[in-house]
């Protein structure tokens, strides 16, 4: 089995280049399949979760190929439209290409994608939002039929909570529809405004992004583009816990601080100093980490629920006692069990985590439970003192394009072992 291994207690420093934003190359991903040309997409990272997604890409038709942090896809030959059940397992966020799908051959089937590591995740409001615009849905034996007879025609939309993963296959559903959709209460997250600005690059007519309420007036075609995905700020964040947790200093390039406010604030609050110049930012971890009021999860520009494990691995040896409530996902403290084993004291009560902060970590074994919580062991197991074994770590490359050589170049004394 692969595993990372890490001999922690060493100070960082240098510089990382942040890779590319995993939630939003996935849904720009699907949007490929809309255009009727060859698509260049940038800062593309090496993640499984684009793996995948290049298989169901060419499991539809498209011809996909890499060049470094490039990737190309030509949609001009799609000829299926549906996902197999292997594929749809493989990846939550499969369920992206729904709308897209649609969009393009008027119907879809696809496996249910049913529950994951961070608790049910129900696609009730994507398939309302479908229904709204013409889609007959039947469940059967686990798998969804979706068929647009007529097409898909705009429609208005008011979603009763901000999904961005609703957002995001609405907005992909409704570029080529006829007429126009409006999204109200729309999620205003950076990755829902880089799809969007990837759509209107390849002719879509899409506005109010980063607000909520977006306008899709549905154009015909959509055509070649080229795009630069976004800087991921859930991993910037990762980078920065590891700064902040050893007491280092590193720079980050290739990050977007107005991305990261809440973020950014926080590691202020915290302890440490972080100075920005453009696109990139260093931060000097505190010789002690402060405690913090109550963090709670929201919605952009909210503080992010990917970043909670990051930032209660950092807490860990805060000053004092700190509480995190997550209001996003039931069930996502799975991976406290496994922090615990290196002496990190939080406890687990519902949707509340309560971090007592300690003077020392220590090296053990531990497992990965899902993609953040697998980054937050890392971070913890960088400030323990003697070595962690961390296995599962799948769920870490999901999201993590060369994590290990990454905390490498800054220092910190870390390998993958390879099956
Ligand atoms: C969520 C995060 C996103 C993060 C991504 C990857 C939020 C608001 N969303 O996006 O920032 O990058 O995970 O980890 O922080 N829900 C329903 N019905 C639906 C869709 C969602 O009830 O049809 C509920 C979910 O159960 C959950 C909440 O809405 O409680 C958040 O959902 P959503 O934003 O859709 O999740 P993701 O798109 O996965």
């Amino acid at each position: 089995m692969a595993e990372i291994v890490i001999k922690g207690n060493k100070k960082l420093s240098g510089k990382i280049t942040v890779q590319g934003a995993k939630n939003s190359v996935l849904p720009v991903l699907a949007g490929t399949l809309l255009c009727d040309g060859e698509c260049v997409i940038h800062n593309c990272p090496h993640i499984s979760d684009v793996d995948i997604s290049f298989k169901i890409l060419e499991f539809l038709g498209c011809d996909c190929k890499r060049q470094d942090k490039s990737v190309i896809v030509d949609a001009s030959c799609v000829n299926a439209f549906s996902i197999p059940d292997s594929l749809m397992r493989e990846m939550r966020s499969s369920v992206m290409f729904l709308g897209a799908i649609i969009g393009r051959m008027g119907k879809a089937v696809i496996s249910s994608p049913g529950g994951c590591e961070l608790g049910p995740r129900p696609i009730d409001l994507h398939l309302s939002a479908l229904q709204k615009m013409g889609v007959k849905i039947t469940e059967e034996h686990g798998n969804l039929y979706c068929d647009a007879p007529n097409g898909l025609c705009g429609s208005e939309i008011h979603l009763n909570f901000p999904s961005v993963g609703a957002t995001e296959n609405i907005m992909l559903a409704a570029a080529t529809a006829k007429g126009t959709t409006v999204i109200h209460n729309a999620a205003r997250e950076p990755e829902i405004s880089d799809l969007g600005d990837f759509l209107n690059s390849a002719g879509a007519r899409i506005c109010g992004c980063g607000s909520d309420t977006i306008y899709i007036n549905g154009v015909r075609k959509l055509y070649s583009t080229c795009h630069t995905i976004i800087p991921d700020r859930i991993v910037a964040a990762t980078y920065l816990s590891c700064a902040a947790l050893t007491g280092s200093k590193i720079t980050l390039d290739n990050i977007m601080p107005s991305h990261m406010v809440s973020i950014l604030s926080l590691f202020r609050e915290s302890g440490s100093n972080i100075a920005v110049s453009g696109k990139s930012l260093t931060i000097t971890g505190p010789k002690i980490l402060c405690r913090v009021p109550t963090i709670r999860s929201l919605v952009y520009p909210g503080f992010p629920t990917d970043a909670g494990p990051l930032i209660i691995a950092m807490l860990s040896k805060a000053d004092g006692t700190c509480v995190f409530v997550e209001n996003i996902f039931e069930n996502r403290f799975r991976y406290v069990d496994e922090l615990n084993r290196l002496g990190t004291k939080i406890k687990v009560e519902g949707k509340i985590a309560i971090i007592e902060g300690v003077p020392s970590l220590s090296g053990a074994s531990c497992k990965c439970t899902d993609l953040r919580g697998g980054a937050a062991l890392v971070t913890a197991a960088l400030a323990a003192d003697g070595e962690t074994n961390i296995t599962e770590i799948s769920h870490i490359l999901r999201g993590y394009d060369d994590i290990v050589s990454n905390l490498q170049s800054v220092g910190a004394d870390i390998k993958l072992i390879k099956e």
